[in-house]
């Protein structure tokens, strides 16, 4: 089942273009001259009113799949004008945190078994929230216990490192944005732009993905080093000026044609992507480090398919 690959995980990273050309298969509105591009999530259509009147939206999840969530939190707040909570779900039930029936609970979940989440969409069911599943798994625990959700389609993963399914969830939860900011005129030239840059990403991915011989011999560099620290923000050039003065070794992600600018005075490497709207930069920028993460493990020596002391999804508290 690995085909041409030594391990699950190579085969599910460069499979990018293909799960991500099925996620967003049929959901992607190109629009005319007089109907403006939009999303359609046949799984949310009859909500989308009640999750724009909630008071708030709860992102639920754990691991992979909170971070997903986080990655797209700006955008739903952005386009919904909802205010958006992170909930990682094991803390949520530890707190008995807090949940109305004016709020929607979003559940994201590869498995769509995950036991910590599972018990959380239980507890959010017994407050009366609205509850919404996003899950990769058909028929799961997940995708039958929630009120209406959305399959991720991005076929069956089986590397325990989250690789596909993570980019297909942000895709998944930007669609999910753009659907609930589809009442807002004032944001339709940005929901526009960033429908577009949907529609190109299998390609870009594909692009970036020939960044795989390069980040094989960084790996090689890299891979007697004790340690390796990544810094992501918005505003990243007072950081980097404070790496330099402590002569950290520099590697930079940036977008094509910015290197000049985010790091004037050299770095030690530098990896360019090309350029999409800023809330899907993370599933190109995710690329070269999905990369460099299964060069070093296999370099080192290490299962990179099952790491110890890891399971693929946690189906116990
Ligand atoms: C559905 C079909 C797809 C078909 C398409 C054609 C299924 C599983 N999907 O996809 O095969 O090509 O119509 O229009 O038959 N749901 C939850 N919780 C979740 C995930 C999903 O309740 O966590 C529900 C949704 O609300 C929906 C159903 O499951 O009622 C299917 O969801 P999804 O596969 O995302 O819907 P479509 O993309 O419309």
């Amino acid at each position: 089942k690995k085909g041409n690959y030594d391990h699950y995980m190579q085969k599910e990273i460069h499979e990018q273009p293909e799960s991500l050309t099925t996620t967003l298969r049929g959901r992607l509105i190109r629009g005319d001259d007089f109907k403006a591009k939009s999303v359609l999530l046949g799984g949310l259509k009859d909500h989308l009113r009640t999750i724009r009147r909630s008071r708030r939206v709860l992102f639920i999840g754990c691991g992979t799949s909170y971070h997903a969530a986080l990655a797209t939190r700006a955008l739903l707040e952005e386009l919904s004008g909802v205010p958006v909570t992170m909930e990682i779900a094991s803390d949520l039930l530890d707190r008995q945190g807090p949940i109305y029936r004016e709020d929607t609970a979003v559940f994201v979940s590869q498995s769509g078994e995950t036991a910590d989440t599972l018990q959380a969409l239980e507890y959010a069911k017994s407050h009366g929230a609205l509850c919404v599943g996003i899950t990769n798994t058909v028929g799961s625990a997940i995708s039958r216990g929630t009120d209406c959700g959305v399959h991720i389609n991005a076929g069956c993963e089986i590397g325990v490192a989250s690789t596909k399914a993570y980019t297909s969830q942000i895709a998944v939860m930007t669609m999910l944005a753009l659907a609930l900011g589809e009442d807002t005129i004032s944001t339709r030239a940005r929901r526009e732009a960033i429908i577009d840059d949907l529609l190109e990403l299998p390609n870009m991915v594909k692009e970036v993905l020939q960044l795989d011989e390069e980040m094989k011999e960084l790996a090689k560099e890299l891979m007697d080093e004790q340690s390796l620290l990544l810094f992501g923000r918005g505003k990243q050039q007072s950081v980097i000026q404070q790496l330099q003065a402590r002569k950290g070794r520099l590697i930079v992600i940036c977008s094509k044609g910015d290197a000049a600018t985010v790091c004037p005075n050299g770095a030690s490497h530098v990896i360019e992507v090309p350029q999409l709207q800023d809330c899907i930069q993370p599933i190109i920028n995710i690329i070269p480090l999905q990369l460099l993460a299964y060069h070093l493990t296999v370099l080192r020596g290490f299962n990179v398919d099952q790491p110890r002391n890891l399971a693929k999804s946690v189906t116990t508290e």
